[in-house]
């Protein structure tokens, strides 16, 4: 398959910012165990998100709101123990970092600490300001979140393209700026329309890494459940399936279960 794939020993934050700098597309994708990340990192992924979405994937949540800070640093430590090559991001769960900049700080520290995370992601702009601040001037790597942010569902009401009015669209451009100049080092777009993600790549010079943001961002991001076509109750516009394995799992352990019904495993090969 055709590649254009560098070669990196290890991503780093700066490999973001330097590839964005290069015109170079940054990959990234989610994982929250030991196993796929192995899979993710040894195929070639420049970024490994551990996001909240454990909450929906892992655990069957409806939203990302129930998970905490102890499964999300259970989680990140099965991935950090996979991750050889990429950049592993954690996001700080809901309720973890919206009270004071000190709470933040603490759990920012407990997820670097107890997990050997590189860097974490929050959610939201202008309203978590002096949070980012302070987890940065510990040493913390940080990765903004904009757009479609789903810790704040209920606010919203739906998970539907977010601003497409202009008030809304300025704010956004905005956040991204602060996000930058206080020292985010890339930022994630989340279901925005593309023109607009477009404007927020071209106006600030730390990474963009857009999930339903368009292609006129310098990277993407998807949830490796749903691009492996492991899910499948959930098809936005956005998502591209690259594989179906909810049915070729679900025919490999009917298989499974017809041949130990039907004593045709173990063979004689398959025993001592
Ligand atoms: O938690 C997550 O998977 C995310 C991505 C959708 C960006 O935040």
């Amino acid at each position: 398959m055709s590649t254009s794939k560098k070669e990196y020993k290890r991503i780093t934050v700066k490999t973001l910012v330097d590839m964005k700098a290069n015109g170079e597309k940054i990959s990234m994708l989610t994982a929250y165990d030991y196993t796929m990340a192995k899979i993710v990192d040894s195929a070639g992924i420049d970024v490994i998100l551990v996001g909240d979405s454990a909450s929906n994937v892992m655990a069957g949540h409806e939203t990302t709101l129930p998970i905490t800070l102890d499964q999300m640093i259970y989680h990140a430590s099965s991935v950090i123990r996979a991750a050889e090559r990429s950049l592993v991001v954690v996001d700080l769960p809901f309720g973890s970092y919206q009270s004071d900049p000190k709470e933040a700080l603490r759990s920012a520290i407990r997820i670097m600490k107890e997990s050997g995370a590189h860097s974490v992601k929050l959610e939201g702009g202008k309203e978590i300001k002096d949070s980012i601040k302070r987890i940065l001037n510990a040493g913390i790597p940080v990765m903004g979140h904009l757009g479609l942010t789903p810790q704040s569902i209920y606010k919203f009401g739906t998970y539907t393209v977010r601003a497409k009015e202009e008030e809304e669209a300025q704010r956004l451009i905005d956040d991204a700026k602060m996000l930058e100049k206080v020292g985010c080092f890339a930022i994630v777009l989340e279901k925005i329309p593309a023109a607009l993600a477009k404007e927020v790549s071209e106006s600030v010079s730390i990474p963009i890494i857009g999930i339903g943001a368009g292609n006129d961002v310098d990277g993407q991001v998807l949830v490796l459940h749903d691009m492996l076509g492991m899910t499948h109750e959930f098809h936005p516009r956005f998502l591209r399936r690259y594989l179906n394995l909810y049915d070729d799992m679900s025919n490999a352990i009917s298989q499974y279960v017809d041949d130990v019904k039907s004593r045709d495993f173990p063979n004689e090969e398959e025993q001592y």
